[in-house]
Order: structure tokens, then C-alpha cells, then sequence
């Protein structure tokens, strides 16, 4: 016997499956997807078949010749949810599984009509990432097992289903219902099965781009995403062919927990990057890159997610460098770099969360996510990419990309096909520590520039009375504002918040990385005249990084805190379960 992933239990000594096909009724009124999964192996098996389950209802298990597979649904462990223990007659080529979701399945959200834009039709979407797919079918659910799918998926006939597959095809029926069809010929981890169904239009934005949304959002989509197809032919020079034939998008509701999530074929999105001067466009040059570091080559277990997250922050900002130029990429380094800062004082410098590598035995992933994979990751690829010279370093991501495509793998094959392409740069920067170390090495690649110093020099003299022009107000873009306001004192006296929000228009802004930067001042200066804008973001927005923080700073007064215990008792209803389990963690921890 060999488990391979603390977060699953595949084991690698049995059949894997090959093909997965789904059958589903998406039933609003339970809430639950009610149907079947046609699992095919990758050779004629007997004996023990492990599956990932948790909370589903299993009806009945036959082979392919139709013989009853009797199985064993073992306790309910809280990471890992429920062994499904299948015992294959011999010679089974296949096993369909005949189930049903649970209402409380934590990959999916139901959200009511009145949590969508039109307010007419309800709207379903999932989220996988990392451990969740085992809500929403028994499965292998591990990232070191990959396989490819197709789908028949019944909604009720206004609303349009969409996955991270390529469409193939409408039918009508049954009975109330349209079913919509799916195929994903390409190799996929189970994190990245993905399905949203809604009342949805579509823009075509290239050949092989389009932007789904509902019908009053799509427009406003389709103008923040138009430039996608040069991004993409960027990505492609830098990286190699697009390998998944289309890159569409879709914008969910606002109570999506994420900013983004790189469903192949179809990126899952936050309204709130809409932000109405393309100033948000990097959270989709970052999705995009995943086509390549993550999608293409995935990380073997979670234990390795830097490799996912990291590879990609290090992609993202080669492609903001191509496109805009490296002072660009120097702001996009900067504003991660507050980032970093954040998850190293929130962990501490010596947990062993701060190591790239990490054990995450009996570690929820959901529960030690972080910027840290990302932003240490991403400055450890730079140390090497610097170490060995771009042209270099360019030519072995691209044969990495070559070698490995379509697998799932870990640090240590990672470095070891370094060392092969480029023997003795691990010792050089002394990638051990990275890897296996908490914290961040001395010896971390530094982004700098003179605007960039000038900005934070500026912000810094904040307490000496210092304040930015009119004329560099005006000429800032949206990062400098940013960087700006995350190097400003965290709590202010309410004339420096009343000057801010005159002279910065900050109460205002469309674009959330900047609202919530200075909601976040508002909240730990106790400044009243944003409460009511602080009370909206959190009662429409469930993007967890702004939860987080949001909550996290509005602890810090008896007023905000109970601003914030009013707002989560009236928006918790409408939180996706994530979100919620989050801010409830928060508020536990504010004082009584
Ligand atoms: N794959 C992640 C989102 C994720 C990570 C979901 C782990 C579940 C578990 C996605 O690519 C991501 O990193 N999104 C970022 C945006 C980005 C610009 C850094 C986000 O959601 O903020
Ligand atoms: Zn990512």
C-alpha cells in the first residue's frame, strides 16, 4: 500500500482512473447534484479501489459488465471527508457510481436569485482547489492523479452551464431541463474540475477568447478584458504553444471567494477585478500563466504548492515586464512584497509554514493558505533566473515545460531536473534554505527603482507632515496608488483620513485593491465617515483576502468590532462556506 498525498487517499499502487464521466441534475431546490460517475481504469483490475468522498450519498456501484461492486464507506476524518473503499470483481475495466451530492458540499455554492446581479435566477458555481472535489464526485482526489473527463449536465432551462472542459453541444430535455455537454481531452487534476451555472451571456473577445458573465455584467467584462489575446500570444513567446485550444473566463457573482481560479478552458473570476480602467487585468495575466506552471505541470501534492502558486507570481510578472516594462514589474514585485511581509508576521518568521517545502500532515490546506508559496516562490525562481542569466534560465523553463507537461510533481523533481539542466546552481544560491527553511534568505533577489523608492520614501514621511502634490496625485496609475496608501501609517488621526479621502478620492474607488487598502486604514483609525462603505464592500464582496483583512483590522476598536459582528450577522447567510468558516476564525479571536 502507498499513499502518496496527506490530503487524499489515492494510493498509488492501484488502478488509476483514466477517464471520469460525469452525469448531473443541477437541482436548485435541494441543492444538490444528483446523478453518476462512470470511472474508467487505466488497466483490468481486481480487488481494492480507494476513492476521496465526503458527504455524498452513494446509491449503488456496478462494474462495467453490470456486476455489483460491494464497497465500504469508512468514518469521516474532518481534512480528508470519507474513504470510499470499492472491492473490484475481477477483470472491471469500469465502475459507475450512482450518487448525490449533500447540500453543504463545500465545493459548491448556491447562491439565491437575490445574490445575483439580475435577481431573477439562482446561480450555481464550485471551487475545487485544493481538497474539495471530493464533494462533488467520489474520486482520486489527488493532484498526482490526473485524468481527462466529459460531462452531460442537466440545469433547468433558462440557465447555461459551463466547466473547465471544451462545449460539446446542447440537448433539450429532460423535462424542464436543457443538458449541456462537456469533453476535456487533456489530463487534468480533480482540483481543476470546475462547473458554474447561471442566467450567462458571452462576448467573444479573439478566435479563441471569450468572456462569460451574467447578461448586465458582460459588457463591462468584455471592455476590462479585451486586450486578453496579445497577453496571450505574450505568454506563448515567453513559455511556448497555449496548449488547451480556447481561454475563456467567466465573471461570477461577488461572493466568489477568490480573485481568480485557473479552471482550464475557463478562469474563474471576481467581479470585483472589473475595475473599470483594466487596472485589475493582472489577476488575469496570472490565471492565464497557470495554463503553463500549474495547469500544464501541477503540483504533486499540496505539500508542493509553491510550485503551482510561485511558478506562476514568477510567470505573471515576466509577462507585466513584457507587455509594460520592467518598472511595471518592479511595482508588481513591490506590491507582493507587502504581501510577503503580511503572511511572514502572520505565521511568524520560524513556522514551518514559511518553508516552500512544507509537511502538511493533518494540516487543513484551506486553513495554511497563504502569499507565502507565492511571493517566496516567485522571488526563489528570480534568485535563479539571476543566478544563471535570463537566456538561460528562459530556455530550461521551456524544457521543463517540454518534459514535464501533463504530469503532476514535486520539489525534489523539480530541483532535480535543475541540476541536471544546470548543475551546481542549487548550492549557488543555496536552494536548501528556500526549500526546507522557514523564513526569508538573506540572500532574496531585491526589486527596486527610483520611482519606487521615492514613493515609499514619500509615504514613510507621512508622520513628518509630508504629502504628495497635486501634480503626483495626478500622474500616479493605479500601482503607485497602491504601493502609496500599503506604506502609509496604519492608523491615522481622522483629519489625515479626512485629507486622504479628499485629495485620493479613496472611498470612491472601483478598483478593490486600493478600496480595500484604505478601508483597511479607515478600520484601524476608527474613522467613521467609511463605515458605510466598509458595511457594503462586506456585505456584497466574499473575496477572502479582502474578508481577511477587512475583519482582521476592524478588531483592532469596540466601535469596528461591532460594526463587524452586526455586518457578518446580517451577510453571513449569503458567505460562501469558506468565507464564512474564515471570518468566524476572526472574529473568535477579537477581544470580548
Ligand atoms: N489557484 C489560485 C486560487 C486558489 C489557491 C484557490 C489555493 C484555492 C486554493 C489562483 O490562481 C490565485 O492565486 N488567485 C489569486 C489571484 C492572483 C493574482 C494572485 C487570488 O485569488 O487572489
Ligand atoms: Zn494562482
Amino acid at each position: 500500500m502507498a499513499r502518496v498525498d496527506p490530503h487524499s487517499y489515492f494510493d498509488s499502487d492501484q488502478p488509476r482512473v483514466r477517464h471520469a464521466h460525469f452525469k448531473w441534475h443541477v437541482e436548485f431546490e435541494s441543492r444538490r447534484l444528483i446523478g453518476e460517475v462512470l470511472l474508467e481504469l487505466d488497466r483490468p483490475s481486481s480487488g481494492v479501489l480507494d476513492l476521496d468522498s465526503k458527504g455524498l450519498v452513494i446509491h449503488s456501484i456496478h462494474n462495467g459488465e453490470g456486476k455489483v461492486v460491494s464497497f465500504v464507506i469508512g468514518d469521516e476524518e474532518e481534512i480528508l471527508g470519507r474513504r470510499l473503499r470499492l472491492e473490484l470483481p475481477f477483470e472491471t475495466q469500469s465502475v459507475r457510481i450512482v450518487y448525490a451530492t449533500s447540500p453543504d458540499a463545500i465545493a459548491l455554492q448556491w447562491l439565491e436569485p437575490a445574490q445575483t446581479s439580475s435577481k431573477k435566477y439562482p446561480f450555481l458555481f464550485s471551487q475545487c482547489q485544493p481538497i474539495h472535489a471530493r464533494t462533488l464526485a467520489p474520486i482520486q482526489d489527488s493532484p498526482i492523479a490526473r485524468f481527462t473527463y466529459d460531462a452531460e449536465v442537466a440545469v433547468p432551462e433558462p440557465l447555461t452551464a459551463v466547466m473547465s472542459a471544451g462545449p460539446a453541444g446542447v440537448r433539450e430535455g429532460p423535462a424542464g431541463t436543457r443538458t449541456f455537454l462537456f469533453t476535456m481531452p487533456q489530463r487534468i487534476p480533480s482540483y481543476l474540475l470546475a462547473l458554474a451555472v447561471g442566467e450567462l451571456a458571452s462576448r467573444d473577445l479573439s478566435p479563441r477568447a471569450r468572456v462569460w458573465a451574467e447578461p448586465a455584467v458582460v459588457d463591462g467584462a468584455a471592455w476590462e478584458f479585451a486586450g486578453i489575446e496579445p497577453i496571450i500570444v505574450t505568454a506563448e513567446k515567453l513559455f511556448g504553444k497555449y496548449d488547451w485550444d480556447r481561454y475563456d473566463m467567466i465573471v461570477l457573482p461577488p461572493s466568489f471567494p477568490y480573485g481568480g481560479m485557473e479552471n482550464p478552458r475557463m478562469t474563474f473570476l471576481t467581479p470585483t477585478v472589473i475595475a473599470g480602467d483594466r487596472s485589475l487585468v493582472d489577476v488575469v495575466c496570472h490565471e492565464l500563466a497557470h495554463s503553463w506552471t500549474g495547469n500544464l505541470i501541477s503540483n504533486a501534492t499540496w505539500e508542493h504548492f509553491w510550485l503551482n502558486e510561485g511558478f506562476t507570481v514568477w510567470a505573471e510578472r515576466r509577462i507585466l515586464e513584457a507587455l509594460h516594462g520592467g518598472a511595471a514589474a518592479v511595482l508588481g514585485w513591490a506590491i507582493g512584497e507587502t504581501e510577503l511581509h503580511e503572511a511572514l508576521e502572520r505565521f511568524g518568521p520560524a513556522s514551518p509554514l514559511t518553508k516552500l517545502r512544507c509537511n502538511m500532515h493533518g494540516v487543513d490546506p484551506d486553513e495554511s493558505f497563504s502569499s507565502l508559496p507565492y511571493e517566496k516562490g516567485a522571488r526563489f525562481l528570480a534568485l535563479i533566473e539571476h543566478s544563471v542569466g535570463r537566456d538561460r534560465f528562459d530556455e530550461v523553463v521551456r524544457a521543463y515545460m517540454a518534459k514535464f507537461r501533463f504530469t503532476s510533481i514535486t520539489t525534489e523533481e523539480f530541483m532535480e531536473f535543475l541540476e541536471e539542466h544546470i548543475p551546481g546552481t542549487a548550492q549557488k544560491i543555496e536552494a536548501h534554505r528556500w526549500l526546507y527553511e522557514p523564513g526569508m534568505p538573506a540572500n532574496a533577489p531585491v526589486f527596486r527603482s527610483s520611482d519606487l523608492d521615492e514613493l515609499i520614501a514619500l509615504a514613510n514621511a507621512w508622520n513628518t507632515g509630508h504629502r504628495p502634490s497635486s501634480e503626483q496625485l495626478q500622474q500616479w496609475n493605479p500601482s503607485q496608488l497602491l504601493i502609496y496608501t500599503q506604506h502609509l501609517p496604519r492608523e491615522l488621526p481622522i483629519a489625515d483620513c479626512d485629507w486622504l479621502d479628499r485629495n485620493l478620492q479613496l472611498t470612491r474607488r472601483q478598483n478593490y485593491e486600493i478600496l480595500v487598502e484604505w478601508l483597511t486604514i479607515a478600520a484601524l483609525s476608527d474613522y467613521e465617515p467609511a463605515f458605510d462603505r466598509l458595511r457594503e464592500v462586506l456585505m456584497r464582496i466574499g473575496r477572502m483576502k479582502y474578508l481577511r483583512r477587512l475583519y482582521v483590522a476592524l478588531g483592532k476598536h469596540s466601535r469596528t468590532q461591532a460594526l463587524a459582528r452586526e455586518t457578518f450577522a446580517a451577510a453571513s447567510p449569503t458567505y460562501h462556506p469558506l468565507s464564512r468558516k474564515l471570518v468566524e476564525s476572526i472574529l473568535e479571536k477579537y477581544s470580548a
